[in-house]
């Protein structure tokens, strides 16, 4: 585009009724810095037409996987998509979807997996069967297009619970290892180094700075250092030790619990939960980017980008999804519109 903005040609924050493939076409390329959605599941229910009811699911997968092509199209390059699939059982065997889809997927050449993340469903269908357990998990797959997409871990899962009183602030954080280093057989200057290093974490702790600490020292701890780590086990072969400064920052795991969700008024039978969705606009994207669910059914998505200041586009071939939809995000925008100016 010469001279415009790319967005302003965009259907920004609008969801638009009719079959997915054919809107898709009207985006152009590198539009949209995240796809996420969730199609479909094989057979499943029946919306009205659209995908999910193909007789094969060979047939499925290939109309998933023409429209997943379209969807990589207008990824901009540090763009993400970001699929969830449920399976089926036939003949009492699972079908394994979702992997065959994400394997398609990854055949295509287009794109990289970075995660497979597991929904855990705090509340799934209470049902009893005999001879299996109920499935209480789904997985959403984290797609880019490059090595350079954009990533915010620090703003993802972010705990707002206030910080447990930090186990390290007793008077005796870290002296363990005073001992360990006396008992160990490092040089003279590899002890007064560790003792330095340790004594000056000891204060960061204190202080609070840190949440924690952890020494790992040469002929005393067992050498547990691989992949990523691989850097420490060089600080304590050529150090004599290595000191690990614990942020207190939970672990950002590929774990999401949450419960399924069911929204008053709103008779969608598969709606995701909006926060997933909302840890993934924090991870995957900036305020102001433009987000493309492509089967939007009651809206979660487009709620999401509208309480995190997102654009969203939403596509669904059932009239009648289009419309709770569209009511869904206009009562949320009037909700934040009512409490900017102070109504209750
Ligand atoms: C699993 S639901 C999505 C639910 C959504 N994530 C939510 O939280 O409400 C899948 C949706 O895809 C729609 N759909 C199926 N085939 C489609 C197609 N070809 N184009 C657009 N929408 C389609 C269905 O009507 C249904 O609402």
């Amino acid at each position: 585009m010469q001279g415009g903005n790319i967005t302003d040609i965009l259907p920004l924050n609008q969801i638009l009724c009719g079959d997915n493939i054919e809107l898709i076409q009207q985006l152009p390329n590198r539009s949209v810095q995240l796809v996420i959605t969730s199609p479909p599941y094989f057979q499943q229910r029946d919306y009205g037409g659209g995908m999910g009811n193909e007789v094969r699911l060979e047939e499925y997968l290939e109309n998933l996987l023409s429209l997943f092509r379209e969807c990589v199209r207008v990824v901009t390059g540090d763009g993400s998509l970001v699929f969830n699939l449920g399976d089926k059982y036939e003949d009492s065997s699972l079908l394994l979807v979702p992997y065959r889809f994400a394997i398609g997927a990854t055949e295509t050449g287009l794109v990289k997996l970075v995660n497979d993340i597991t929904w855990v469903k705090k509340n799934p269908t209470p049902r009893q069967f005999r001879r299996r357990l109920v499935s209480s998990t789904e997985p959403f797959f984290h797609f880019v297009k490059t090595a350079d997409y954009f990533y915010n871990p620090d703003a993802f899962m972010v705990d707002k619970t206030p910080p447990k009183k930090l186990q390290s602030q007793g008077r005796n954080v870290g002296q363990k290892y005073f001992k360990l280093i006396d008992q160990s057989d490092l040089s003279a200057d590899e002890k007064h180094n560790a003792r330095v290093a340790l004594e000056k974490a000891i204060q960061e702790v204190r202080r609070g700075e840190i949440a924690g600490l952890r020494m790992k020292i040469r002929g005393i701890h067992a050498e547990a250092f691989g992949g990523q780590d691989g850097g420490r086990k060089i600080q304590v072969e050529k150090n004599g030790f290595t000191l690990i400064r614990l942020r207190g920052n939970k672990l950002k795991r590929d774990v999401l619990e949450h419960s399924v969700e069911s929204i008053k008024g709103i008779k969608h039978p598969a709606i995701y939960p909006v926060k997933i969705v909302e840890e993934f606009l924090h991870l995957l994207t900036r305020p102001g980017d433009v987000v493309l669910d492509p089967f939007i059914g009651s809206g979660s998505t487009a709620v999401a980008c509208k309480q995190f200041g997102r654009y969203y586009i939403g596509y669904d071939i059932n009239p009648d999804y289009c419309e709770y939809a569209q009511n869904r995000v206009e009562m949320i925008a009037n909700e934040n519109t009512s409490s900017l100016f102070g109504d209750s």
